[in-house]
C-alpha cells in the first residue's frame, strides 16, 4: 500500500465554529474538501505520530464515507492506531469517553450535532483533544491557520476497510481497530448511577416514561440502558433507529423540533418523564407530565440534588455555566458555598475547569449537561441523573422543580433564536446595539435600571487565555439580563440568540409563563436592537 501526496490548494471557508467545522455535504462533498481540513488537523498536532486516535460519528449522510477518507489519511500521516466505533458510529459522548478510557491522543468526532442530515443538509468534523474534550481555541486557531496555507495532503491507496466487524486489522502499517460503540459508554453510566433503584423504579412503581432518540445516534445507548439494562419495557425508546437524513427530521431536542415527544408528554394519559437527544447523543431536553424543564433550570436541580446520585455523593467541587445560561446555578452554588463559574458558549471552555478540578457540573442554556465523567455534555447521562433523583425522591418532574423554585427563587428564562438571517443585516444588528454601549448604564425602562452593558470576554483561570467579543450583556440593577449573540453553529446566513432572565423569589409569582414574565425585556430588547425591522421577522423561529 502506497502512501500518496496529493497537491491541493486552500479552501477560505474552513474556520472551525462554535463546534468544529460544519458545512453543508455538497461542500464537504468537493474535491479535496475534508482532506484539506483532515491533513490541517493532522499538521496542527505535534507527536501524533503513532499514537492512538478515536474516529467515529453519528452516523448522519457521508458518515461512512469519511470515515474511510480519514482512516487512509491517517494511516499516511503515521497515526500508530483508530479506534473506530463500530458501523463508524459513536455519539460525542461516548467519544469522549473512549478517549479517556483508552488514554488515546485524541479524537475525530463526524457530526453535526442538532443540524438535520442527508445528501443537501449538514456534515462536519470536530477535532478532540487527550482530555476527552473539544479542542480548545489554541488548537482551532491552528487548525484555521493551516487551512489557508495548505498545499498538499497524505493518503493510501488502500481499498475500504471493513468497519462493520469488531476486532482488528491494518492498514498501511496502522492498526485499525473496530469497536463496540455501547459497551464502555454503559459501564461508565452505570459507575456513576444507581441501576438497581432506577430499575425498580422503572419496572415496580408505575412509572412510565418515553425516550425519543429522534432516528440519531442515541438509538442503541437509550436501548442497551433504558430497555435492556434497566428493564423500561420495549417501545420506551421512540426513533431508535439511527438514520441516515434522520428521518427527514431536525434532530434538536427543543420544543419546536422534538414535537412527536413533547405530542406525547403533552396529550392525554401523558407518560411521568420524557427526554430527547440530539444528533449526536451530546444534548437532552428533559420533560415532566405536561412539563418542560428549562434546561438552565436543569442544570441547578441536577446539582441540588447532586449528592443523591452514587457518582455525586460526596458533593461537588464547583458549578460552571456558559454566560447565556441563567444564574439559577448560581443561587445553589452559593448555598452549597462553592464556586459558579462564567464561561464563553461552546462546551470546550468547560475543560479546563474540569481538568482542574474546580467544577464538577456543567450545562448550557442551550440544552447541553454533563460532568467531569467525560470532557463533553452527555444527553442519556442527564436523564439518568433525573430518573435517579426521581427513583430517590419519589416526586414528579413538576414537584421537583417547583420546590426548587420555592427554595431558591425560580430564574425566568427565555430564548428567542432568529434563524437564517441575512448575515449583514445580522452584524448591523449586533454593531447598533454595540454602539448602545457606551450610554445605556443609569438608563431606565419601566421597572427597569441598567446596571452595566459590555460584550463578554473570558479569562480562562487555569491557562489564562482571553476569549473576547463572546456576546452583548445589558444587566439591570434586579439581576434581569438581556443577551444577545450571533450563533457559532450555524450553516446558513446568520442566527441572532436572544437570551432574557429576571429573576423571581416570590413563591406566589413563580407559574407565570415565561413569555409574560419577560414580555417587559423582550420590549425593552426590541426597542434596543430593532430585531423585527433588521431582521424583517415578525417572530422568533423558536421560542424555548
Ligand atoms: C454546540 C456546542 C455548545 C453550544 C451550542 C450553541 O452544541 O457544543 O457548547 O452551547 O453549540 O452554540 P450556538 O453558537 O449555536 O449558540
Ligand atoms: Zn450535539
Amino acid at each position: 500500500m502506497t502512501s500518496r501526496i496529493v497537491t491541493t490548494q486552500p479552501f477560505t471557508d474552513q474556520k472551525p465554529g462554535t463546534s468544529g467545522l460544519r458545512k453543508s455535504v455538497p461542500v464537504f462533498q468537493q474535491p479535496h474538501y475534508l482532506e484539506n481540513f483532515v491533513q490541517s488537523i493532522f499538521d496542527s498536532l505535534n507527536g501524533c505520530q503513532g499514537q492512538t486516535l478515536v474516529v467515529g460519528g453519528d452516523g448522519r449522510y457521508f458518515n461512512r464515507e469519511a470515515i474511510q477518507v480519514i482512516l487512509k489519511m491517517a494511516a499516511a500521516n503515521g497515526i500508530g492506531k483508530v479506534k473506530v466505533g463500530q458501523h463508524g458510529i459513536l455519539s460525542t459522548p461516548a467519544t469522549s469517553c473512549a478517549i479517556r478510557k483508552f488514554h488515546a491522543f485524541g479524537g475525530i468526532i463526524l457530526s453535526a450535532s442538532h443540524n438535520p442530515g442527508g445528501p443537501n443538509a449538514d456534515f462536519g468534523v470536530k477535532y478532540n483533544i487527550g482530555n476527552g474534550g473539544p479542542a480548545p481555541e489554541t488548537v482551532t486557531a491552528a487548525i484555521f491557520e493551516r487551512t489557508k496555507s495548505i498545499d498538499c495532503y497524505q493518503i493510501i491507496d488502500a481499498p475500504d476497510v471493513d468497519i462493520d466487524t469488531l476486532g482488528t486489522s491494518e492498514l498501511g502499517g496502522m492498526v485499525v481497530e473496530v469497536i463496540d460503540a455501547v459497551n464502555d459508554y454503559v459501564d461508565l453510566m452505570q459507575s456513576l448511577f444507581d441501576f438497581d433503584r432506577i430499575q425498580q423504579f422503572l419496572t415496580t412503581d408505575g412509572f412510565r416514561m418515553c425516550i425519543d432518540a429522534m432516528h440519531a445516534v442515541t438509538g442503541p445507548y437509550a436501548d442497551q440502558i433504558f430497555q435492556q439494562r434497566l428493564g423500561a419495557p420495549a417501545g420506551t425508546v421512540q426513533n431508535a433507529i439511527p438514520l441516515v437524513d434522520f428521518g427527514g427530521g431536525h434532530p434538536d431536542p427543543n420544543l419546536v423540533y422534538a414535537h412527536d415527544l413533547v405530542e406525547i408528554l403533552f396529550g392525554d394519559n401523558a407518560p411521568d418523564f420524557g427526554a430527547a437527544f440530539d444528533g449526536d447523543g451530546d444534548r437532552n431536553m428533559i420533560l415532566g407530565r405536561r412539563f418542560f424543564v428549562n434546561p438552565s433550570d436543569s442544570l441547578a436541580i441536577l446539582a441540588a440534588n447532586a449528592t443523591l446520585i452514587p457518582g455525586y455523593k460526596d458533593g461537588l467541587a464547583g458549578i460552571a455555566r456558559s454566560m447565556p445560561t441563567s444564574k439559577a446555578a448560581d443561587r445553589v452554588a452559593a448555598k452549597l458555598g462553592i464556586d459558579c463559574y462564567e464561561t464563553p458558549t461552546g462546551w470546550k471552555f468547560f475543560g479546563n475547569l474540569l481538568d482542574a478540578g474546580k467544577a464538577t457540573l456543567c450545562g448550557e442554556e442551550s440544552f447541553g449537561t454533563s460532568s467531569n465523567h467525560i470532557r463533553e455534555k452527555d444527553g442519556i447521562w442527564a436523564a439518568l441523573f433525573w430518573l435517579n433523583i426521581l427513583a430517590v425522591r419519589q416526586q414528579s418532574v413538576e414537584q421537583i422543580v417547583q420546590e426548587h423554585w420555592q427554595i431558591y427563587g425560580r430564574n425566568y428564562y427565555s430564548r428567542h433564536d432568529y434563524e437564517a438571517i441575512d448575515s449583514d443585516r445580522a452584524h448591523t444588528l449586533m454593531a447598533g446595539l454595540n454602539e448602545l454601549m457606551p450610554t445605556l448604564k443609569g438608563k431606565t425602562f419601566g421597572r427597569y435600571e441598567v446596571e452595566f452593558m459590555d460584550d463578554f470576554s473570558y479569562t480562562d483561570p487555569i491557562d489564562g487565555s482571553v476569549s473576547q467579543n463572546q456576546g452583548l450583556r445589558i444587566g439591570f440593577t434586579d439581576g434581569s439580563r438581556i443577551v444577545c449573540r450571533l450563533s457559532g453553529t450555524g450553516t446558513q446566513g446568520a442566527t441572532l440568540r436572544l437570551y432574557l432572565e429576571s429573576f423571581e423569589a416570590d413563591a406566589t409569582k413563580q407559574s407565570l409563563d415565561p413569555q409574560v414574565a419577560l414580555q417587559d425585556l423582550i420590549a425593552i430588547a426590541e426597542e434596543l436592537a430593532h430585531i423585527r425591522e433588521l431582521t424583517g421577522m415578525e417572530k422568533p423561529t423558536v421560542i424555548t
